[in-house]
């Protein structure tokens, strides 16, 4: 289907930006704050405040939740600390943009059925990136037949739109762009925001081509140019097209990036976004990223994300090579997106934790889709193999440590060298951790593996991932056990899934012959890696929560999202952690329960 879209909006006046925003080092040092925005009330009419109490708890259209049974966030399958809509269907990610402390997720939403059609946006906020407020539907159609399609959303901190008067902050003006779907075309609009929830429609299109195919704006504030970019999809022709303006309204083709990587049979949701390096003597140093969602045509089948890492000069982006890369080696994670104007030269990212090829159909009810973890993305040098260097988008959960529960085991230094098995006990979601040793000149077999087996209450079905070590060691997620009834039905539920682990890589120091951190391709044989006589550690995270499991090998070198389902209404209850051969060992087990982030809607 030609859904999707999405788009954000990167800074926006450098000086402004750091003059008007708070930058803390960290901006999750806090925990959730009770009120989001202090501008912003809660969208409900006064009277009806006190029936719906915390405005997290209200439905994702803005109606009280008084009156669901059972009570919503609290249904078997509902994950419990990623983002999902009360009722009804929700797919990409829209509008991420933070303003002033609050981060805003605007989202692809039908707000009648519980399948795709029928597209608003719908929206939530919050002060950590975990803990999620609904607000009413911020942009709806206005027409039987239009749709409110993806794009993504700016600071206008200067006013270039002339949207805005003197009584609204600089950090507080938002303007969205979003496609507008009509049956013979895909246009751009703008809308915009003084509140943080109402939003006003700019009349008419500000980018059309007569093109039913053409959509997901991504715009942002280009410092190198100083005027705005926006990066669209021509979906079937496989191109991105870059367009400039001075004030958001009159848009000028600059660029094209045409028919680059794997095509599949659609472009969308182009994100082109600025992401601190991380380690070595370019530490903090910001370097760009183009991301295409494509959908179907993954190779897994389906939906995935494929990005380049290379130069914007202003008008043109060059990728500093023609490789595909990918962020998530599973078949879960599409239409991503990144938030515009973060603070503190950072880069924070969310996907879509679903796939066009059975999002419809997945048993989830009242709702169906969520939102992956929110990422923080860096780039950092690794070696794909002992003789290549590369630099790789990392991607690792947002600090967890606003939802961390109590802690269900832990152990250091070889105290557990044995298989463990831990009771889940808490809500459902859990953040499993451990590190595993292969000791030096070890002779790995077939079975060399080291794994989580995360258990239903039945203690039968079940969600696997773990690392098969070799050369090169790869890591995989096993959804097979989890539940029959729609895995086994659904001929695209692709049931397991694997990607490469790559090998860490020292920066070279400066002084060295080979002062090019950033070297892309073959390495000097004087820099071949020789792991011989060297034991290796290799730490496997999994964030399992209800019905999604995210794992990530060496805190973000490799990420994998999948869904799963396990038959009647089980959760996971139990780990058992494994090395199949005893030629590894699990040298560190760390294991949490993840606080609900819903808790305060149940009664
Ligand atoms: C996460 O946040 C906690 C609390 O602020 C802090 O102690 C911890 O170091 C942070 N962890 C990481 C990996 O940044
Ligand atoms: C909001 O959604 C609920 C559940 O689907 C529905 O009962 C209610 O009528 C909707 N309210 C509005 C204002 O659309
Ligand atoms: C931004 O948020 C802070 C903390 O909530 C508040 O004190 C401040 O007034 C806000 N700034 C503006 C410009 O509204
Ligand atoms: C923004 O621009 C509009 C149109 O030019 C103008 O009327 C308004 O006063 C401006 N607002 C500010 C804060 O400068
Ligand atoms: C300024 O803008 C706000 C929000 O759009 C509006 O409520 C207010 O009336 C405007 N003030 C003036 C003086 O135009
Ligand atoms: C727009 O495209 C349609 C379909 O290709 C074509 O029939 C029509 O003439 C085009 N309109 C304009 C104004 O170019
Ligand atoms: C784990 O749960 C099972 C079943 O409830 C129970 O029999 C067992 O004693 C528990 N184990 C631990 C270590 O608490
Ligand atoms: C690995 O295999 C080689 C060749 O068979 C043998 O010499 C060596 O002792 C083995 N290493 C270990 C740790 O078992
Ligand atoms: C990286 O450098 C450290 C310290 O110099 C060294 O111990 C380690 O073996 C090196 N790792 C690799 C992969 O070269
Ligand atoms: C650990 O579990 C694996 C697979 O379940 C099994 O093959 C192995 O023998 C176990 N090791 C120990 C020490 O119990």
């Amino acid at each position: 289907m030609k859904s999707s879209l999405f788009a954000a909006a990167l800074g926006a006046l450098a000086a402004a930006c750091a003059s008007a925003a708070p930058s803390p080092a960290d901006p999750f040092d806090f925990r959730q704050a009770a009120l989001v925005y202090p501008r912003m009330n809660d969208g409900v009419a006064q009277g009806q405040a006190s029936l719906v109490g915390n405005g997290q708890c209200r439905n994702s259209n803005g109606s009280s939740l008084s009156g669901y049974q059972p009570a919503l966030y609290t249904e078997s399958v509902r994950p419990q600390i990623h983002f999902s809509p009360t009722v009804n269907f929700m797919n990409d990610p829209n509008g991420l943009v933070y303003s002033n402390g609050t981060w805003h997720l605007f989202y692809q939403y039908n707000p009648t059925q519980n399948v795709a059609g029928n597209q608003h946006w719908g929206h939530a906020v919050s002060t950590d990136l975990y803990h999620w407020k609904n607000l009413p539907i911020a942009i709806a159609p206005e027409k039987e037949g239009e749709g409110i399609f993806s794009g993504n959303a700016v600071i206008d901190f200067e006013n270039t739109t002339g949207f805005f008067n003197g009584s609204t902050p600089k950090d507080q003006r938002i303007v969205a762009m979003y496609t507008l779907n009509t049956d013979t075309s895909q246009t751009q609009h703008l809308a915009y925001s003084s509140d943080g929830i109402h939003f006003t429609k700019y009349p008419g299109a500000v980018i059309s081509r007569n093109q039913t195919q053409f959509r997901d704006p991504k715009a942002f504030w280009d410092e190198k140019s100083s005027r705005w970019i926006v990066a669209l999809a021509l979906s079937q022709e496989f191109g991105i097209v870059f367009y400039s303006s001075p004030n958001m309204k009159d848009w000028t083709e600059v660029s094209r990036f045409q028919s680059y990587g794997i095509l599949g049979y659609q472009y969308e949701c182009p994100d082109l976004f600025q992401v601190p390096v991380e380690g070595g003597p370019d530490d903090g140093k910001m370097m760009y990223v183009l991301a295409i969602s494509i959908n179907p045509g993954a190779l897994i089948g389906g939906s995935f994300v494929q990005y380049w890492v290379g130069d914007w000069d202003g008008s043109k982006f060059t990728p500093r090579d023609n490789a595909v890369r990918t962020m998530d080696f599973s078949k879960d994670f599409y239409a991503f997106s990144s938030w515009n104007n973060s603070p503190g030269k950072k880069a924070y990212a969310i996907a879509w934790a679903n796939n066009w090829q059975y999002s419809q159909q997945v048993p989830t009810s009242p709702f169906r889709s969520i939102q992956s973890l929110p990422r923080e993305l860096t780039l950092k040098y690794y070696r794909p193999t002992p003789q290549f260097g590369d630099l790789i988008l990392n991607n690792r959960p947002v600090n967890l440590s606003a939802i961390h529960g109590k802690t269900l085991y832990k152990s250091e230094n070889g105290n557990s060298a044995r298989n463990q098995t831990v009771n889940l006990s808490g809500q459902g979601a859990f953040d499993i951790t451990a590190t595993f040793k292969l000791p030096a000149n070890a002779n790995i077999t077939y079975n060399t593996i080291a794994s989580f087996e995360i258990f239903a209450g039945d203690g039968k079905q079940s969600v696997k991932t773990g690392i098969q070590m070799g050369e090169p060691a790869v890591a995989y997620i096993d959804r097979r056990g989890a539940g029959q009834s729609f895995a086994a039905q659904n001929p695209f539920f692709t049931d397991k899934t694997s990607g490469i682990i790559r090998y860490a890589a020292n920066y070279t120091t400066a002084s060295s012959e080979n002062a090019d951190q950033y070297v892309l391709g073959p390495l000097p044989p004087s820099a071949y890696l020789d792991s011989t006589d060297q034991a290796q550690y290799i730490k496997l995270q999994a964030v399992v929560d209800r019905s999604v499991i995210e794992v990530f090998v060496n805190d973000g070198e490799l990420a994998g999202t999948s869904v799963f389902y396990f038959d009647n209404d089980q959760i996971p209850s139990k780990v058992t952690v494994s090395v199949g051969d005893n030629k590894l060992q699990l040298v560190d087990l760390e294991v949490r329960a993840l606080n609900s982030i819903w808790s305060k809607c149940k009664e």
